[in-house]
């Protein structure tokens, strides 16, 4: 299947309930070429379902300044979601939410070939790495699965909230840089 092809079908996608509140599909933002690092959040707030982007609001502009800080080429990122429509209220996405849109991002995943997968925040942790982990304890470490190098880090929504985790929110992001680059 080709990106065109992709949001095709995604645009009709009524896998779960989300669909019936959604003003637009959330597919993702950024670089689709082969082999660059992946992004993953939890779900499109009230300006991504307006805008039909990922991660352009509050927390989207705190995601795009420390990407920018760290000299991270937009060529080189991608950024998505854990599940593409907008939860009611910005709740967390349910265990079924996430299992019925999970084979949309893998199916990003096999379209990209993402050398670096970075989960964004406890849901994405859950669904991608582990389900039993907890973002303060997992994150900054890695796992390879297949080609592929998975790590998480804090939500930059719990930036806002918390100023405490921003360093190691940014050494994150700095260890991504260098295993990226190896720099
Ligand atoms: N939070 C997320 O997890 N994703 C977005 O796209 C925006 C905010």
């Amino acid at each position: 299947m080709d990106w065109d092809v992709f949001e095709k079908l995604m645009a009709g996608c009524l896998s779960c309930g989300l669909a019936s509140g959604r003003t637009n599909v959330v597919l993702g933002r950024g670089s689709r070429k082969e082999g660059c690092i992946l992004f993953v959040g939890e779900g499109p707030g009230e300006n991504e379902d307006r805008e039909g982007l990922p991660f352009v609001g509050q927390a989207g502009r705190l995601l795009d300044l420390a990407l920018s800080a760290l000299e991270f080429p937009a060529e080189d990122y991608y950024v998505a979601n854990v599940v593409k429509c907008r939860p009611p209220q910005n709740r967390e996405p349910s265990a079924d939410e996430v299992k019925a849109c999970l084979p949309f991002l893998r199916q990003q995943f096999v379209l990209l070939k993402p050398r670096i997968v970075v989960a964004l925040g406890s849901v994405a942790l859950k669904a991608l790495i582990d389900p039993d982990a907890r973002i303060t304890a997992r994150r900054g470490k890695w796992v390879q699965k297949g080609n592929t190098l998975f790590t998480a880090t804090y939500h930059p929504a719990a930036l806002l909230r918390d100023e405490s985790k921003k360093l190691d929110f940014y050494n994150d992001l700095r260890s991504v840089r260098t295993e990226f680059y190896g720099k």
